[in-house]
């Protein structure tokens, strides 16, 4: 299983970290366009080989898309990442090329890839490939849902004072500090409804955290996030290389599926070999059901800003 990821900033290098220690790919190579960094993020990776205990390799390379040839999984972080007070929709006059040109670039060399979209603005950026490429729709995914879905079980976990790990929940819709719906009549402890335990007022709260989980780091870090980012790269990435047949909310074009067509946005899917296998059509109430029509219209209006 060989998988590439292209930018080895910050949440291309944790992606690649955590895809190694959970070593089940047997390569990774990593690529970025300034000289020599990705080689040095592989090297240093590397040497943390014998003291995390895993067989992955790892390579780095600058540029050069014919090492990355023969990829299962490639994923796509690469382009600017918002600074303090900008909006992941800011980011789309200089990230649309670099995504079109570097998806073009990974499927010249692995025409049966599986691509990860991860740069933002991410679920315009995932209708771009789609547009731009010939890849079929399962082999597109866009990741923001299984990040929001994380930082939605934080807040969660945080609100109930329980482990993450006692919690299950959800976020759909775009993948922006407006757009995310975190599915909260859905979301339980241990199979109870949270608002067995909650307020109302309690569980607003934690939606609104939610939604700006992205701009609360940004604000702090001074860039956008790492960890949880590569961390839900990575768990996506092992769905596919180990068929795990698991339901992540991923951003895929919809035909239809809550009365919506042409847009790539955030709902359950199920990730296996082939990438999105099934997408779950939730039975969503009127006020839920509004939520997603409201984020696809502004995630369209974002895509309205694309030259495709
Ligand atoms: C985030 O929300 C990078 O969009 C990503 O942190």
């Amino acid at each position: 299983m060989k998988v590439t990821i292209v930018g080895a900033g910050a949440v291309g290098a944790s992606c690649a970290e955590y895809i190694a220690i959970k070593n089940f790919a047997s390569e990774v190579v990593i690529l970025d366009i300034i000289d020599g960094y990705a080689e040095g993020k592989a090297m240093d990776l590397m040497q943390t080989a014998s003291l995390n205990g895993f067989d992955t390799k790892i390579s780095g390379s600058t540029n050069d898309y014919s090492k990355t040839a023969g990829s299962d999984i490639a994923v796509i972080t690469s382009g600017i990442p918002r600074k303090p007070g900008m909006t992941r929709e800011e980011l789309i006059g200089i990230n649309a090329g670099i995504v079109k040109t570097v998806s073009q670039g990974l499927i010249e060399h692995s025409p049966n890839v599986i691509l990860i979209v991860v740069s933002n603005p991410m679920d315009t950026m995932a209708y771009l490939v789609h547009k731009s490429t010939e890849l079929p729709k399962n082999k597109i995914i866009g990741m923001g849902g299984a990040l929001d879905s994380a930082r939605f079980k934080y807040r969660l976990a945080e609100a109930l004072e329980c482990p993450s790990s006692d919690v299950s929940g959800m976020v759909i819709g775009g993948h922006s500090d407006t757009g995310m719906i975190p599915l909260t009549r859905f979301a339980v402890r241990n199979s109870i409804p949270i608002s067995e335990f909650l307020s109302e007022a309690r569980i607003n709260e934690v939606s609104e955290a939610t939604k700006v989980g992205g701009a609360t780091l940004t604000k702090l870090l001074g860039t956008s996030a790492w960890y949880a980012p590569g961390a839900a790269v990575s768990s996506m990435v092992q769905a596919i290389a180990c068929d795990e047949k698991k339901m992540f909310a991923c951003s895929t074009l919809l035909e239809g599926e809550y009365d919506l067509n042409d847009i790539s946005i955030g709902v359950p899917c199920i990730i296996g070999k082939n990438g999105i296998e099934k997408i779950i059509e939730l039975d969503l109430n009127d006020a839920e059901k509004l939520k997603m029509q409201e984020s696809a219209a502004a995630v369209k209006k974002t895509n309205g800003l694309l030259d495709v």
